[in-house]
């Protein structure tokens, strides 16, 4: 109850005597994509530990909405039974509400990134079903409850579903079954009634996966288990998948009655040594000069099929606005994506909206033109 006090104090201090006077004007992503949809980025724990630094200030000038990229997650948030530590989390809500951004929670359930004593007893043995529910509401409780009224929406289960469409057999999976993910959702609705509740997972565009997704969904709404939104992860390259197969997949959730947010997006410039590697950070790949070809600059002909392949996908999700709440690009700056050290670690990327230099890349400039002239 103590923080709770805490942030408020914060966010009626910032709001009455230190907001700054941010640009929302043509020269951001957020001027240019206003009453569209909420543009919103990904802050790292690196970030929100040095605090008042310069890719902050961008951060806060081009986007308008903000998602943890780890600090919420279980093993950072909850890393022993009895142990939450919320330094970087409370961190992450002061500098949105500072800024008057969306905030989004990420993320309650997943099977990766969770700590072992959630699924462990106490003698070392597997956890008892009732016993992982148990954690499990109270993980949940405790998040939600604590951040309420902070953050508007949370991705309550991650990556339950394979690329086939069958349920992933994680620990959740075997010891509670699939209500697990109803009950995730239960519990985070009781905690409050008011935040809106996504489902979230990558690779959305594969026709198996699509499919099942929409099964788990239409399960949960027959259920009366109310659904928000789904996050289609953004994780992308120069070729696939196709703008056609994204936007069969924008409208086929979009046709559940839900909103449709384009989560972690960035595209990656890099060779994938396999055509479709989805998001799985347990794939790896081992580095080979010949998989880094841009470590010094990005060769003029490569950013220019970045910027025609960015504005292509930003044209559909502009197409899709009433369907579309948010798109949130997975990082604030080049330096900073997972993509540098994902699949193969050591590689330079060029994955995002903001370059190494810390300014907007030239997307900025054709979004605004094609933007003002429809
Ligand atoms: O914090 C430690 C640091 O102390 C240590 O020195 C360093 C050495 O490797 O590791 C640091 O932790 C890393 C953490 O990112 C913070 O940088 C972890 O090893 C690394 O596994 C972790 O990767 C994150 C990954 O999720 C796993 O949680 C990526 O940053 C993050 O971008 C990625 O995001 C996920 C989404 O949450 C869900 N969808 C897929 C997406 C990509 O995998």
């Amino acid at each position: 109850m103590k923080i709770r006090n805490f942030l408020w104090i914060c966010f009626v201090g910032i709001i009455s005597c230190t907001k700054p006077i941010e640009k929302n004007s043509l020269d951001s992503f957020k001027g240019v994509l206003n009453n569209r949809f909420y543009i919103g980025t990904a802050l790292s724990n690196e970030q929100l530990i040095r605090e008042d630094n310069k890719i902050l200030r961008e951060a806060a000038n081009q986007f308008n909405a903000i998602v943890p990229e780890n600090c919420m997650k279980s093993a950072l948030i909850h890393p022993q039974k009895e142990v939450y530590n919320f330094t970087l989390a409370d961190r992450f809500i002061e500098y949105g509400l500072q800024h008057d951004m969306w905030m989004t929670g990420h993320t309650l359930i997943w099977h990766s990134q969770t700590p072992d004593w959630f699924f462990k007893d106490s003698n070392g043995n597997e956890v008892k079903r009732d016993e992982l529910i148990h954690r499990m509401k109270d993980h949940i409780t405790t998040l939600v409850h604590r951040y309420k009224d902070f953050i508007k929406g949370w991705d309550v289960v991650n990556e339950a579903i394979e690329d086939d469409g069958s349920y992933r057999e994680t620990k959740f999976y075997k010891i509670i079954g699939p209500e697990y993910i109803n009950l995730a959702f239960k519990f985070a609705r009781e905690a409050d009634p008011k935040a809106e509740l996504y489902y979230n997972d990558y690779s959305m565009t594969l026709p198996e996966k699509r499919a099942g997704v929409i099964r788990m969904i239409r399960a949960l709404q027959r259920q009366g288990i109310r659904v928000d939104g789904i996050g289609m992860q953004g994780h992308v390259n120069l070729t696939s998948p196709s703008i056609e197969a994204f936007e069969n997949s924008i409208v086929a959730y979009a046709d559940l009655g839900v909103k449709v947010m384009i989560t972690e997006f960035d595209i990656s410039v890099l060779p994938f040594p396999n055509e479709h590697l989805g998001a799985d950070i347990n794939t790896t790949v081992s580095y080979k000069e010949q998989l880094n070809p841009y470590k010094e600059k990005l060769p003029d002909t490569i950013q220019q099929k970045f910027n025609d392949r960015c504005f292509d996908f930003f044209k559909l999700f502009l197409k899709y606005d009433k369907a579309i709440t948010r798109v949130t690009v997975w990082g604030v700056s080049d330096e900073y994506s997972w993509k540098n050290d994902w699949p193969i670690t050591g590689r330079t990327d060029y994955p995002l909206l903001i370059g190494r230099n810390h300014k907007p890349k030239e997307i900025l400039k054709q979004l605004t033109t094609y933007v003002a002239n429809k």
